[in-house]
């Protein structure tokens, strides 16, 4: 159980996809890694009653709580990791924080859920294996995203760099170099839900377009995960200009994106793609560290409205 006086805290990581996004989804390899810098935080609080707070978002929860459920995420988050847990929720206010933008491709659904899952295990005095966290998170993706791959909840829960095969236990991949690389957002916000939509009505009204490529991006994914085992920095650069080059014929790249992504590479970065679910959100740009300033400025007079930089490592 929490102390009554201090308040607690669990957190969970933003994320970026480097290598499969989309392809993952019909089976092909994907790269991802965990975003520590950014995160969402939960405070809780013992308190006579349960409550969550989100910004100007609040919620008591009341006997009513299944009626909510039905079109509440973060609720139904929190009542299913209760039930899982064989608990009723606790009497606690969960206060959520988010550095994360949403919809942007950093996975900011997923770790709300995971922080919140850990949160309300915390307040019931009880503790929930990753993997069992996983497949809470997952399911409420479920919501977001109608068919996700899992790699969002995948990555965000272990925090851990994973090569994720949909279906199969996520394996850890070696990173010989570290890997410098600056996270830029368009500024504009996309549901990957549907850009997911548009690449199945792709596949499915024209696979023999549709099919070559995804079949590719699994392989530039492994070849990847090869040139970061071995440290080919400019081979791990290429592969992300032709990963972006197949997303972007996949139809899902936008003109925010292939404007940040154009001004990375005409200003000394090795490579650059969309991450994520694209059509807006995050780009992400592989810089050697002295070009970090030049790329980080080249980017922003695109019109990123916000530039972090990760070391991968
Ligand atoms: O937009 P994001 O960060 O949630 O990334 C989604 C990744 C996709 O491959 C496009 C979808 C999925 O479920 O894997």
């Amino acid at each position: 159980m929490l102390s009554p006086a201090e308040p607690h805290f669990t957190s969970a990581p933003a994320k970026i996809i480097l290598f499969g996004e989309h392809a993952v989804v019909y089976g092909q390899p994907a790269l991802a890694i965990p975003v520590s810098s950014l995160r969402v935080t939960v405070r809780i609080t013992e308190d006579s009653q349960t409550s969550f707070v989100a910004g100007e978002w609040s919620r008591n929860v009341p006997a009513d709580i299944t009626r909510t459920l039905v079109t509440d995420p973060l609720l139904k988050l929190a009542r299913s990791t209760a039930d899982f847990l064989g608990v009723p929720l606790p009497r606690a206010r969960f206060e959520i924080h988010s550095d994360i933008p949403v919809a942007s491709g950093l996975g900011s659904g997923a770790a709300v859920s995971a922080a919140l899952g850990r949160a309300v295990a915390a307040a019931a005095g009880r503790t929930l294996s990753d993997s069992d966290l996983n497949a809470l998170v997952y399911d409420i993706e479920t919501l977001h995203h109608g068919t996700p791959s899992g790699i969002d909840n995948t990555v965000i829960v272990y925090e851990r760099p994973v090569y994720f095969l949909r279906g199969q236990a996520p394996q850890p991949f070696d990173i010989l170099k570290p890997l410098t690389l600056l996270i830029a957002d368009t500024g504009k916000q996309a549901l990957t839900k549907d850009s997911v939509g548009d690449v199945r009505a792709l596949v499915e009204t024209d696979p023999a377009y549709a099919m070559p490529r995804i079949e590719r991006i699994g392989h530039i994914t492994d070849e990847a995960r090869t040139a970061l085992a071995c440290g080919d920095i400019d081979l791990v650069g290429r592969l992300m200009n032709e990963n972006h080059g197949l997303l972007r014929e996949l139809t899902v790249s936008s003109p925010e994106l292939e404007n940040l992504v154009n001004s990375a590479l005409h200003s000394h970065a090795i490579g650059a793609k969309l991450s994520g679910g694209g059509r807006g959100g995050n780009m992400i740009a592989l810089v050697e560290p002295h070009f970090e300033d030049d790329v980080r400025t080249a980017l922003a007079a695109a019109g990123a409205v916000r530039v972090i930089s990760t070391v991968v490592a």
